[in-house]
């Protein structure tokens, strides 16, 4: 496995992976979260479906609900970042607004939106937890990309996850992070 930062005294950061139902978030912040497990990389994943799960499971999808989720998550990466730890968000957050609050909350000196773009139809063809079908049947309410919408990112750094390989678009948010200096600064590189 590559090693990008051993022993780094990292700087806080937030990035923030936006995308479409299965466009791959959580795919990548998982698989970027083993390299920097094993280079010693003090950081933290928050992924929708687990954070709905264990700290916002009173909240559902109305557009209301869905700016609490985001704003809580903004609220506890910003913490974690004072703490100097580098924040891996994976949640759809489909309004831009919304992610513009966000941001807000977090600081735009700390705060890097990635789009992982994915075309719909490809979305629906993983459809890894089978919502996309029971949205399409019409069983479920407000699905982002059904009966929802998904409001693109117009200036973000975009991670294509359509026609690449789950390593070549884990490759890319890794050089996304070494690339963006400020948010890490190593003690020693090998
Ligand atoms: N280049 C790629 N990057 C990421 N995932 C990919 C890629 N190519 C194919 N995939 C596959 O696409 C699926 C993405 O599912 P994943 O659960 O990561 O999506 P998600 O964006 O987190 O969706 P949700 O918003 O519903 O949680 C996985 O099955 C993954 O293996
Ligand atoms: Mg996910």
């Amino acid at each position: 496995m590559e090693i990008l930062f051993i022993g780094g005294k990292m700087k806080g950061h937030c990035y923030w992976l936006t995308g479409l139902p299965c466009s791959g978030k959580t795919t990548i912040v998982n698989e970027l979260g083993l390299t920097l497990n094993a280079a010693g990389v003090q950081y933290h994943i928050l992924d929708g479906d687990i954070f709905r799960r264990n700290i916002t499971n009173h909240l559902g999808f109305s557009n209301e609900d869905r700016r609490s989720n985001l704003l809580i998550a903004a609220n506890i990466s910003k913490i974690l970042i004072l703490h100097n730890i580098i924040v891996l968000c994976a949640f759809i957050s489909p309004f831009v607004s919304i992610r513009k609050e966000v941001k807000e909350i977090i600081g735009e000196e700390n705060y890097t939106e990635i789009y992982i773009e994915a075309s719909r139809e490809t979305c629906i063809k993983r459809d890894v937890k089978g919502m996309w079908k029971k949205a399409l049947n019409g069983d479920l309410h407000a699905f982002t990309g059904v009966g929802s919408v998904y409001e693109m990112p117009l200036n973000s750094i975009t991670i294509n996850t359509e026609k690449k390989k789950v390593f070549e678009s884990v490759s890319e948010l890794k050089k996304i992070i070494e690339g963006s200096g400020k948010s890490w600064v190593p003690t020693y590189q090998i």
